[in-house]
């Protein structure tokens, strides 16, 4: 009896210390307090996260090809299967997914991930038959062009029980605005993956165009989608998906004018997002909120950073065509995040992106990627957190030329201006930053493509400029040519404004 009872008190010491080490942070809310806790560590760039409502697991996808899933009555994790032939390179790789899971009959897991034959890309949206966390008999439904950017991609399945899937351009400006190319669009595709008899267009898979690289793409109130995407250099954006809407790239971004009015965009109608910013902070997964458990957050988008590495809350207005406020959370605590879902009991899991191509300062830590959890609770534990509430569409007001550099230029050139090898040069040190001051300010103004820098061919391509005002442009070259161990003279206003062109 008496050493049951030490026994006890022993396991309920152990297991206190246990559940208090994994509560990181309580948020604190208006009315609610929230744990945030680990779910899972040491993973490889979990990309999307599906919940598996039959069984109470989370099925997740991760870059290099692996669908694994999370046992959420013990927070176990098993290898469901790893996709073969996956292309993963940089943003490529094994990226959305949807689980389907209706009242009656099969249940699927749609998967979308990039592949290469040959000298060619593709993206691909793949059928599995999902059963109690395994999946088999993978069915191609549709293979796009792809490239070693811009390949999207996510899947929902909406309300009307038809895949959504958002594709990226592929990195050709051109398909956004071409109906013919299934490239930079919302797909509307059957389960067998043939054309839907009532799409908007007859006979083809397009639903809206004019999309960039979307990220993120969820299901709303009364069957509402909506998705987030990345802009170049300016204007990231959460949209609103309508039937045959035009969504604008590259003929206009965010809520800017169209970039040059010609009779062809004139006779256009674009449809503006519901939130952009500039500067950009690269939005990744989305997930709709519609649950009263955590009842500030009821109606509104909860959406992942990468590049601002914070969780963001959107909320939305009443009839949900509208975003009313936004907050931040975790912001530069956690890395990069790239994955959110909710569960049906409002929970709210998501993931970090610290492994992938681009990784932050100061990561990625020993025992990145990890998948959190975000909970009710009427503890406070750990450290205290408020979310911080944005100021609305606040310009650049007045900033240094680092500050404008860290805007505009350091999520691909980096903060200390070392680029990131074989993919965006180094300004440290450089010719063309310490050279001639019209070539200069022409990479800046007109953006730059296809050079070979140092013996290395470069095929991303830097984005162009034009919109920054002649002083900021101004600012941000004098402080890279003071910086960065270069040593050139400062320019004047007048000397960028008369070489940009
Ligand atoms: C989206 C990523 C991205 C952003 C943002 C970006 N660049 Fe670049 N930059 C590149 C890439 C990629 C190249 C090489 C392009 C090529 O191969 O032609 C480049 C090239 C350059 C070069 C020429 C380097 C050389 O050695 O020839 C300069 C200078 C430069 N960028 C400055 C800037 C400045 C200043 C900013 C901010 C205003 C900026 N870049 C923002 C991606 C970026």
């Amino acid at each position: 009896m008496r050493q049951l009872f030490i026994l006890y008190i022993i396991l309920t010491i152990f297991s206190c210390k246990r559940n208090e080490e994994h509560i990181l942070t309580t948020v604190v809310l208006e009315n609610s307090k929230l744990a945030l806790s680990l779910t899972t560590d040491s993973l490889d760039v979990p990309w999307d996260l599906q919940y598996d409502k039959t069984n109470n697991y989370i099925i997740f996808s991760e870059i290099k090809g692996s669908i694994k899933k999370i046992d959420l009555s013990d927070n176990s994790v098993q290898l469901i299967k790893t996709i073969p032939n996956v292309f993963q390179q940089r943003t490529t790789g094994l990226l959305g997914m949807a689980l389907y899971q209706p009242q009656a009959g099969e249940q699927y897991l749609f998967v979308s991930y990039t592949t290469k034959i040959g000298a060619k890309i593709y993206s691909n949206l793949y059928r599995y038959t999902y059963k109690d966390g395994s999946i088999e008999n993978p069915k191609l439904l549709l293979q796009i062009p792809g490239n070693t950017g811009h390949n999207g991609s996510r899947i929902i399945i909406g309300n009307d029980g038809k895949i959504y899937w958002a594709t990226g351009d592929a990195a050709i400006d051109a398909n956004a605005q071409d109906v013919m190319r299934l490239n930079g669009k919302i797909l509307r595709i059957n389960i067998d993956g043939s054309i839907p008899k009532d799409n908007p267009i007859p006979d083809s898979y397009v639903y809206a165009w004019g999309f960039r690289n979307m990220q993120g793409l969820t299901l709303g109130a009364n069957g509402l989608i909506y998705t987030s995407e990345h802009g170049d250099a300016v204007e990231d954006e959460v949209n609103l998906i309508r039937p045959l809407h035009n969504y604008g790239w590259p003929l206009k971004e965010g809520k800017n004018p169209p970039k040059k009015e010609t009779d062809s965009t004139k006779a256009v109608s674009f449809t503006e997002p519901l939130q952009s910013w500039t500067p950009v902070i690269a939005p990744a997964g989305i997930a709709y909120y519609g649950n009263t458990k955590i009842s500030e957050w009821k109606n509104s988008l909860i959406l992942t950073t990468l590049k601002s590495q914070s969780l963001r809350v959107l909320k939305l207005s009443e009839d949900g065509q509208k975003v009313i406020d936004e907050y931040i959370l975790f912001k530069n605590m956690l890395g990069r995040l790239r994955s959110v879902l909710v569960l049906p009991n409002g929970d709210v899991y998501f993931c970090s992106s610290n492994r992938d191509w681009n990784p932050q300062k100061g990561f990625p830590k020993k025992d990145d990627d990890k998948i959190f959890k975000l909970s009710l609770t009427d503890k406070t534990t750990g450290t205290i957190l408020q979310p911080i509430k944005t100021a609305t569409n606040s310009p650049i007001a007045k900033l240094s030329g680092r500050a404008l550099y860290d805007s505009y230029c350091a999520s691909c050139h980096k903060t200390d201006g070392k680029g990131i090898k074989g993919t965006f040069p180094a300004l440290e040190n450089s010719a063309a930053v310490n050279g001639d001051v019209k070539t200069l300010a022409q990479i800046i103004s007109n953006g730059l493509k296809d050079q070979t820098i140092g013996g290395i061919k470069y095929d991303a391509q830097m984005p162009a400029f034009s919109f920054l005002k002649d002083e900021e442009a101004t600012a941000i070259i004098n402080h890279i040519r003071t910086n960065f161990k270069n040593q050139a003279p400062t320019i004047t206003v007048n000397q960028y404004k008369q070489t940009k062109n």
